[in-house]
Order: structure tokens, then sequence, then C-alpha cells
């Protein structure tokens, strides 16, 4: 049997940090607020490198660490809610400046979920035999899209790419058992980026555009810690594990108070779950993979640990995997 596995990850990040005091100067807020509420202490700014710079420089890693040719690339994704451009595509973007000629390239939108999406795309693809291996990607500067008057969303989000180089396997190890969902119901809690039909023939105030990121922080709270444990309670079943036999868990960096209610839900120790948003804030879809990226870095996988990546958010969407390195 044909499975996706992981062989190298890799992350970019922009040079700037913003401290949460640089955020109080701007907006009404404190350092302790936004400590205790969300455990974040800092973010990357983009200092004026978009999505693609990221994402590039991230492939560009994930490539060279994999030790692969770039024209042996089959597949190309990238998650991204925050792209350059409409079209062309980052993958396309990807795909341009790393020379990967043979590769089919696209993006895919599930907001914070999206590298769990993108990465369940290259892993259909990978286990039916049609590619060989792809590149996954996501990346994102929210800071373009972030209302920085707006106190209960600007403190949260940050810019950051993180990916894999994946490919087939058969020894049994790699992407074991996924679920991923979509409940459209709720679609209006959390939204970004909305363009009005503005036309030769129908003005339109560019004002009345709801651009910038809207969230009811307390909805997506309820939601985010009640699809995160079902759906990592469905994957251990399906894995046919219990949740003592997984080593880490990589959730989505929101919020440090989401994961200590889902690791108390689950019975898991809070221990297993992998955090770095003190210094990185939320990077939507870039998120779980610059978190599995340093985790592996600080060597802290090793062959045939178990690993949870678990990612939620706009849509909305979720989605959880388990992977055994
Ligand atoms: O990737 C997308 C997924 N997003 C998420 O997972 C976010 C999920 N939600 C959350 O993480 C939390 O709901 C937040 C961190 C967004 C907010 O935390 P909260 O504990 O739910 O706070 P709240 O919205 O209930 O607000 C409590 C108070 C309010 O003041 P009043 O009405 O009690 O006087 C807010 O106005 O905190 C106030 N507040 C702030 N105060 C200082 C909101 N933002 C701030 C701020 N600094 N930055």
């Amino acid at each position: 049997m044909i499975t996706t596995r992981i062989v190298a990850t890799g992350a970019s990040v922009p040079d700037m940090v913003v401290t949460n005091d640089d955020l109080a100067k701007i907006v009404d807020t404190s350092d302790e607020w936004i400590v205790q509420r969300t455990g974040i202490r800092e973010r990357r700014i983009s200092g004026g490198e978009n999505t693609s710079v990221l994402a590039i420089n991230t492939a560009r890693q994930v490539l060279e660490r994999a030790k692969a040719d770039s024209e042996q690339v089959d597949l190309i994704i990238v998650a991204s809610v925050t792209p350059d451009y409409g079209t062309p595509s980052l993958a396309c973007m990807v795909q341009k400046e790393l020379g990967c000629v043979n590769a089919v390239a696209f993006d895919v939108v599930a907001a914070c979920s999206g590298f769990m999406f993108a990465l369940s795309v290259a892993d259909k693809y990978i286990k039916t035999g049609v590619y060989r291996n792809a590149i996954v990607i996501g990346a994102e500067t929210l800071s373009k899209i972030v209302d920085w008057s707006d106190r209960t969303t600007c403190v949260l989000f940050g810019d950051g790419a993180g990916g894999a180089f994946v490919e087939a396997s058969t020894e049994g190890d790699g992407i074991l058992a996924e679920e991923l969902g979509s409940k459209g119901e709720l679609c209006e809690i959390l939204t970004e980026g909305q363009t009005l039909c503005a036309n030769a023939f129908n003005e339109v105030s560019p004002d009345e555009a709801a651009y910038y990121i809207y969230m009811d922080g307390r909805a997506v709270f309820k939601f985010a810690t009640k699809m995160v444990v079902k759906s990592a309670a469905n994957v251990i079943e399906q894995a046919g594990i219990t949740a003592d036999d997984i080593a880490y868990v990589v959730p989505h960096q929101a919020n440090a108070r989401i994961i200590d209610v889902v690791a108390h839900k689950l019975k898991m120790d809070r221990e297993k779950f992998y955090m770095n948003m003190d210094r990185y804030g939320n990077t939507s879809s870039a998120s779980v993979p610059m978190a599995l990226n340093e985790l592996n870095e600080k060597g802290l996988i090793h062959r045939g640990d178990k690993i949870m990546l678990t990612g939620f958010g706009g849509g909305m969407t979720w989605g959880t995997m388990l992977v055994q390195w």
C-alpha cells in the first residue's frame, strides 16, 4: 500500500518582530491582557515582503532538505488566504522561482486549516499513484488584512510560512488517518477580504466591503474546542491507537487557552502539545507547518513517532491527521 510520508520540513518568517508592548502604543491593550488571554508575546510582521516571498523561501528550504531535484517535483500546493494576486497562484510563483518545470501547481483556500487541506489533497494524489511527491506550503501575510485599529483582532495575528516535502512510501509510515470537515453555516463568524461587485454599471464604495479580518472570538473559541476534540478522537479511533501512543500534537497556534481545553478534554498530557504562538502569534495556514518544522529542527521527532497535526479556522473548517514519522 502506498502512503504519503513527510521527508522534510521548512519555514520562513519576516525579520521584523512586533511585541505586545509595541501594539500597546497603537491600540488600547497591554502585554498582560494579550499573554493571559492568548499566550502570544510577539509576532513577525512583513516589512514589505509579500506572501510569495515567504512561500518561495520555504519551498526552497524543503526542497534542499529533501535533497530533491526541482525538475523531479510533481506537485506544488500552497494554502493561503493572503496571496499576492487573484492570479497567478502562489504555487505557480513558487514553481517559477524554483524551476519546478514538470510540476502541477495550484493554491487551496481553507483559512487556518489550509495546510491540513493542502496536505490531504497531496496525499490523495500520491496514494493513488498519480504523483510521486509534492511540496506543500501554508503561507500568509495576515498583516495586510488586519485592521490595525481593532484591538480585538490586531493582537492575534502574524506573518510567516511553513511547509513540507512529501513523497510516496511503501514502508507503512506517513499519513495513517485523517478527518477534514467544513461547517459553512458558521461562515460569518470569521471573515476577511470581501470584495463587492463593483463595475461600470454598479457603483459601490470600497468602504462597504468587509476587507479586514472580522472575528466573533467567543464563537470561534467554542467551535475550535468542540471540533478539534471531536476530530482528534475520531482520528485516534480510525488509526486504531490510543492518545498515549501519540508523541506530539501540533495544533493550530491560535490561543494557548484553546489548547488547554483540548488537552483536558482529550485527557492528554498538555506537554505533548507543541506551541510557538508566544513568538509568532496566529499565522493561519502557516501555523501548523511552522510549529511542525520547529519541532523537527529541535530534533524532538524520532523515526516511528506518531504525530497528530490539527488545524481549524475560517469557513468554518477543520482538519486533523495522524502521521507516523
Ligand atoms: O485562526 C482563527 C481562529 N481564531 C481563534 O481561535 C480565536 C478564538 N478566540 C479567542 O482566542 C478569544 O476569544 C480571543 C483571544 C479573541 C478573545 O478572548 P476572550 O477571553 O474571548 O475575550 P472577549 O472577547 O470576551 O473580551 C473580554 C474583554 C472585552 O472587554 P469587556 O467587554 O469585558 O469590557 C474586550 O473588549 O477584553 C476586551 N478586549 C481587550 N482588552 C485589551 C478585547 N481585546 C482586547 C485587547 N486588549 N487586545
